[in-house]
């Protein structure tokens, strides 16, 4: 009776959910006039019984009824409809502006979005972004490479391809860091759209919102990105001319009991630093002592023109508590997107159905090009040319900055990697500086954005790699006359600027 009241008949063949064909049925009614504004509608425990259903299912139609504005419920006076008249029209003027998630709302998107402004206006002289240098692009072997697997697998690689990986990528990457020393199978292995997509998904696989995760106190403005995203907890932690001070690394380890810590011990962006190996090591067994795993974030090892190679914590670990992310952007080239994350299956099986989730997998083409552009050995004759060129640049930025800010700044000389990091004295400022420099047309990178407070406003990052050392020569000049006469010129307009991502 309840359910002809209602004129409503359950189709069990029909595709739809029972709970939308109820709803939809209730609301036709209402629509032809058979079912009247005001009615009640029946308890769902009298409708469940009626039409043979589970009262949940009942309750879902009568909530998605209640989201469409068709019922109006009462607490224990129960569930109306509601006169079409009367259901509220959204207003048709910003259709958007009450829809955006909390995450996204107004100045949270800045950040994280990682934008900063910055005039590249045709001349300009850029420090900033840690882009490897464009003119040494193997355009014509990866062409070469493309080619040949699409002639081969052409319709394979158009096709979808396996979430983890195209399979002979994750053996080559495999076998790249076997030979750096970690204890690692092609199945532990998932690759990426490049490491910035790494880290957002081992991020999300370790951490709940509120959640504490330690950093180096100057890190990589990405990383800090996907951690403001998860709403984490992050807790700077301070380094010195190695890399994260672990006396201060155990204190916070004991106050804040955090379970990740995320580092860069390689060429650490933005100050370029190394850990040594017996620091390393002790971070490590910090790091086990207090059940904390490590992220560690080895975006430019391969790219070291002097000095000795230290070991990675994958390496020394065994790959039992480091979750190893690292990218083909910096030594090869950045348009493929092609990064990797190195864990143990546990973690890797996690990995996987977010990477699904996120994408369906990084393209295959792209992995098969860049598979074979490896497999002919174009990576090994590209890293020697670019090896050697950012080490021209480096001297070239070092002799620079002696010449033109002894005595305004200090700065830290890196046996690899793309930048150099360097701190303003005399309580210059470089976020004032920046927009001077931007009208003279010549780019860095604010030291603020790389601090997990926004601190570091007498910091600047100075990338040489993808500047001739006549550029840098010159871009050097114009900010060494600036700082010397510490003339202050009105901010630039941020609207003159366009938006460029920090990497
Ligand atoms: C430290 C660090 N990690 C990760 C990335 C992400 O790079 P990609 O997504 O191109 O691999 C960058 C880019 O600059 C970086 O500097």
């Amino acid at each position: 009776v309840v359910a002809a009241s209602l004129g409503l008949t359950i189709d069990p063949r029909s595709p739809l959910p029972v709970y939308r064909q109820i709803a939809d049925g209730i609301r036709q009614g209402l629509g032809e006039g058979r079912l009247q504004p005001g009615l009640r509608l029946p308890a769902t425990r009298d409708l469940a019984r009626a039409l043979q259903v589970n009262r949940n299912t009942v309750v879902a139609a009568y909530e998605a009824l209640g989201r469409e504005g068709v019922v109006a419920s009462h607490t224990g006076r129960g569930t109306f409809l509601v006169d079409p008249k009367e259901v509220p029209v959204p207003e048709p003027a910003d259709p958007f502006a009450h829809a955006f998630a909390r995450a996204v709302e107004g100045s949270k998107v800045a950040s994280l979005l990682s934008v900063y402004r910055t005039a590249i206006s045709g001349e300009g002289i850029s420090f900033a972004g840690s882009f490897p240098a464009a003119e040494l692009m193997p355009v014509e072997p990866f062409r070469r490479a493309m080619g040949a697997v699409l002639r081969e697998r052409g319709a394979e690689l158009l096709s979808y391809g396996a979430t983890g990986g195209y399979a002979p990528l994750r053996e080559a990457v495999a076998e790249g860091m076997r030979r750096r020393g970690s204890r690692v199978d092609a199945d532990e292995i998932l690759v990426t759209n490049g490491s910035q997509q790494a880290l957002e998904l081992v991020f999300r696989t370790f951490v709940d919102p509120g959640d504490p995760v330690l950093v180096e106190d100057l890190t990589y403005t990405g990383a800090l990105s996907v951690l403001a995203s998860l709403d984490a907890r992050v807790v700077g932690v301070p380094g010195d001319e190695e890399g994260i001070r672990l006396d201060l690394l155990t204190r916070a380890l004991e106050r804040h009991r955090a379970r990740v810590l995320y580092v860069q011990p390689t060429f650490h962006n933005p100050t370029a630093r190394v850990m040594g190996e017996a620091r390393r090591r002790e971070l490590l067994a910090l790091a086990a002592r207090h059940g904390c795993i490590v992220v560690e974030d080895d975006w430019a090892g391969d790219l070291r023109f002097e000095g000795v190679e230290v070991p990675t914590l994958h390496a020394l670990d065994g790959g039992s508590r480091v979750v190893y992310v690292s990218t083909f952007s910096k030594k090869l080239l950045p348009g493929l997107r092609v990064g990797w994350v190195a864990a143990p299956a546990p973690v890797l099986e996690r990995l996987v159905a977010l990477k699904q989730v996120a994408d369906c997998g990084t393209s295959p083409l792209l992995q098969a090009a860049l598979h074979r552009f490896l497999a002919d050995g174009g990576l090994d004759d590209h890293l020697r040319r670019v090896r050697r060129t950012y080490r021209e640049r480096r001297d070239a930025m070092l002799a620079g900055l002696a010449r033109h800010l002894a005595g305004q700044a200090v700065w830290t000389r890196p046996e690899g990697g793309l930048f150099v990091w360097a701190r303003l004295l005399h309580g210059l400022d470089a976020t004032a500086l920046f927009g001077e420099a931007a009208a003279r047309g010549v780019l860095f990178s604010r030291g603020e954005l790389f601090h997990a407070e926004g601190l570091a406003r007498d910091c600047l990052r100075l990338t040489y790699g993808g500047v001739s050392p006549e550029q840098i020569e010159a871009g050097l000049a114009i900010l060494g006359q600036l700082v010397g006469a510490r003339e202050r010129r009105p901010e630039v307009a941020a609207a003159e600027w366009d938006a460029v991502p920090i990497l």
